[in-house]
């Protein structure tokens, strides 16, 4: 039966993110727009201000004190645990109680009356140190034998001996990756009401609601019952928010349950960037074997990262730079080890990627060492090494690349952006030996689709038809901007077959939907979307049966067509069917749940099937550089990725031309320093230059794949959107390489660290000309 009418807002179809105009003018609410109680109280952490010592005293008298101040809270005053590791290792004082290990942990808390009175209090405290030598770079901990913050991974196949003697040549080289501040616009805050008895209620800017109810509960010494976390939206995450709240949220909820007074908590954006831990830092040491024609022998790296001071999700950040060391290349003969390293600096985190993005870098600098030893274009050996569709498809954690479209990706982006003619006119400019020089490059990208941790891929829905036929969705992914709940409610809708402005979203939170995994490993479309399509399924299924038995019709006669349902020969308005459905004592909610199928993994042998399926892209950027001044451009870049049969493709190209420019910024602009004390000197944006509206491509053409769909059978065979387009710009770090390579007639790996700030391009000019 052919349609006429259709619904607004299905699947598959543009559409504006549900909060867009909220977003715009201002009327979304974020945690700090809740409307305070009045006697809410204001909490402000007091951190350290040396890198690693013995506390010998803390004196809080001055604190204590201060106009407008309630009390403050130390260790002592935990009831609970003193501790906010998200992984259960018990390697995370909340509170730090006889050592410091980094610039900027938190010491203690101060409540007061007001935030400013607070904020002014925390500096009075006077805390005397036996300060203890430091270490702030994963290298030097290694050469100074300190410990892995968590067990490093070893990935293996071939035999990286024969896989060498094969080699026709082998380079080696260092790799220096920095980090990255999420730069959230929402900093990190906390919003607690103490309740009767052990409750408590959080509202929290958390990418992971479960695990903040689970730390405060762990915090007071109460069970997770007692405590209810709830958040509608975040003004960003990047991982920032995967468990880096645990601490305000505790905070929050201790100074509300001690005061009996709702209490919020909020840094400032210094204190935000210094005491929060960020994307993890890479030293990379590779040592490579080609064969003439540029095709990889052996790979033998090691992946050490600058972990901080406790473990957080080190482990399997640098777990997953290992799983992306490969990016789209088979390696015949493997051997890839992690360092995660123990730093006396801020945690480092979850951010887009999650280690991911520094593999793929990794892998990357190896094709360009090849490229400039065999005197090729970087895109030859690129594609001399893509993984096979039916041979050389096994990764280094023994999994087959099943659904590659790499191949097909790279040779329509490099027709369709005139790739070659191009680099012809950029080496025909570079010949011609001015000051500005160009550079191209076209780089792919392979990303694995699952958490790592098989147990995280499940996910809960709640779904409630009310009798006027007005929908209520919940699930227990989170809102961060990237559109998650609009694509939630698309899928809904075509469930029902009802227009998308029947279905109300709702704020996330642990009463609705208990246990749920962060939103995070670009998968919460993925789980969400499945468990509320189950949901929708579970009623629906329900309406279907009574419908064909109080009309007397086949099931198959019960169809739900835009916004009506046909029973037999009989049409009627959704609304109306479903008070009729109401009346004859229909259950008209359902709880949906959803595990992703095939995954799973064995870390102690490094094999197993971590991924359900991958996600690809590519692009290509052109840059100019000034190799005067090292300051640069990118003068043009096209995105050609694969988003599977996309849910919203408005909703993807978004996400995928914000993750260019993010990732953007980390590989050119974006740098921190610590100084020779361990204090972060980067922690507000005056010092941290993100990419500005100046920074995007002057030209930047964005194309999803409209060809592709995910051959497992996701959510409407949509693929995930969030973090792979972050790996898009390593293309205009690689062309800044070869412009800068130019100025030496490209005789030379240029070995440009990330990020390639103008001081580090200059600098690599001066040393290629030298
Ligand atoms: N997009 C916006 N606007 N804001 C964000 O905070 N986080 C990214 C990505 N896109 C983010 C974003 C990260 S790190 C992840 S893992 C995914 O969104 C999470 O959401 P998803 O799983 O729903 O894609
Ligand atoms: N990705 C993102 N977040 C995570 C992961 C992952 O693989 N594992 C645990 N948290
Ligand atoms: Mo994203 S780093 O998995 O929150």
């Amino acid at each position: 039966m052919s349609e006429t009418v259709s619904i607004k807002g299905g699947v598959h179809r543009d559409l504006a993110h549900d909060s867009a105009a909220k977003h715009v003018t201002g009327a979304a609410d974020y945690t700090d727009d809740i409307a305070e109680p009045i006697g809410t109280l204001h909490a402000y952490f007091g951190t350290s201000d040396v890198a690693h010592a013995r506390i010998t005293s803390v004196d809080l008298a001055a604190v204590r004190a201060a106009p407008g101040v309630v009390g403050v809270l130390t260790a002592d005053d935990v009831p609970g645990v003193n501790d906010v590791s998200p992984t259960g290792r018990h390697d995370e004082p909340l509170f730090a109680k006889d050592t410091i290990e980094f610039w900027g942990q938190v010491v203690f808390a101060v409540v007061a009356e007001s935030r400013d009175e607070a904020r002014r209090a925390a500096a009075l405290a006077q805390i005397s140190y036996e300060t203890l030598a430091h270490v702030t770079e994963a290298d030097e901990a290694i050469a100074k034998g300190y410990p892995d913050v968590t067990a490093p991974m070893t990935l293996q196949r071939g035999d990286i001996a024969k896989g060498q003697a094969e080699a026709a040549h082998r380079i080696n080289g260092q790799m220096r990756i920095g980090g990255q501040d999420h730069m959230y616009l929402e900093g990190h805050i906390a919003f607690a009401m103490p309740g009767e008895d052990d409750d408590v209620v959080v509202h929290c800017s958390t990418q992971h609601p479960s695990e903040a109810q689970h730390m405060v509960a762990h915090v007071l010494g109460v069970p997770n019952n007692a405590v209810v976390v709830n958040v509608r939206r975040m003004g960003g995450g990047f991982g920032g928010k995967e468990s880096q709240m645990n601490q305000f949220a505790a905070v929050a909820a201790l100074a509300a349950k001690k005061w009996n007074r709702p209490v919020k908590i909020r840094p400032d954006r210094d204190q935000d960037m210094e005491s929060t831990g960020k994307r993890h830092d890479f030293v990379v040491d590779y040592d490579v074997g080609f064969a003439d024609d540029g095709r990889i022998t052996a790979v033998d790296a090691q992946f050490a990262a600058r972990c901080g001071w406790s473990s957080d999700l080190s482990g399997p950040v640098t777990d997953r730079a290992l799983f992306h060391a490969d990016n789209a290349y088979f390696y015949p003969h493997v051997r890839l080890k992690s360092r995660p390293m123990k730093t006396n600096t801020v945690s480092n985190t979850a951010f887009r990627g999650f280690g991911g993005p520094q593999g793929v870098v990794g892998a990357e600098r190896m094709i360009e060492e090849i490229a400039y030893a065999l005197g090729k274009d970087p895109l030859e050996v690129r594609k001399a090494n893509f993984y096979g569709d039916t041979d050389r498809n096994i990764t280094p954690y023994h999994q087959e690349v099943e659904d590659n479209v790499i191949g097909r990706l790279v040779d329509e982006l490099e027709q369709n952006s005139d790739y070659q003619a191009r680099r012809q006119t950029v080496l025909d400019h570079n010949a011609k030996g001015g000051i500005i020089r160009k550079g191209i490059s076209l780089t792919p990208v392979k990303f694995g689709i699952s958490f790592t941790a098989t147990w995280f891929n499940q996910a809960g829905a709640l779904v409630h038809v009310y009798n006027d036929g007005s929908i209520m969705l919940n699930h227990g992914g989170t809102e961060m901007g990237q559109g998650l709940n609009t694509k939630i409610a698309q899928v809904v809708a075509e469930a029902f077959q009802v227009d998308i402005d029947r279905i109300k979203i709702t704020k996330t939170t642990t009463e609705k939907v208990p246990n749920t995994s962060a939103t995070a490993a670009s998968s919460g479309t993925d789980l969400n979307g499945m468990a509320a399509l189950d949901a929708c399924d579970q009623i629906k299924a329900r309406l279907v049966s009574w419908a064909a038995e109080a009309w007397g019709v086949a099931e198959d006669a019960v169809v739900f067509v835009a916004n009506a349902v046909r029973v037999g020969e009989e049409e009627m308005v959704f609304s109306d069917f479903i008070s009729k459905a109401y009346m004859a004592r229909v259950q008209l909610s359902a709880a949906g749940f959803y595990k992703t199928p095939k995954i799973h993994w064995d870390r102690e042998k490094g094999q197993g099937r971590p991924f359900y399926y991958f996600a690809y892209g590519a692009a290509v950027a052109e840059v100019s550089v000034d190799t005067l001044t090292g300051e640069y451009r990118v003068d043009r870049a096209d995105v050609l990725h694969d988003v599977g049969k996309s849910l919203n493709p408005v909703l993807d190209k978004g996400q995928v031309e914000g993750a260019f420019v993010q990732g953007l910024g980390w590989l050119t602009s974006e740098e921190l320093v610590w100084d020779d004390k361990g204090r972060l000197r980067t922690h507000a944006p005056s010092t941290y230059k993100i990419p500005l509206a100046g920074d995007i491509p002057r030209e930047f053409n964005v194309k999803l794949a409209d060809w592709s769909e995910n051959r497992e059978l996701t959510i409407k065979r949509s693929k995930a959107v969030g973090e792979p387009p972050f790996m898009l710009p390593i293309c205009v770090f690689e062309a800044l390489g070869m412009a800068v390579a130019s100025v030496a007639d490209y005789r030379e790996c240029p070995r440009l660290d990330a990020p390639a700030t103008p001081e580090r391009v200059l600098m690599a000019v001066e040393r290629l000309k030298a």
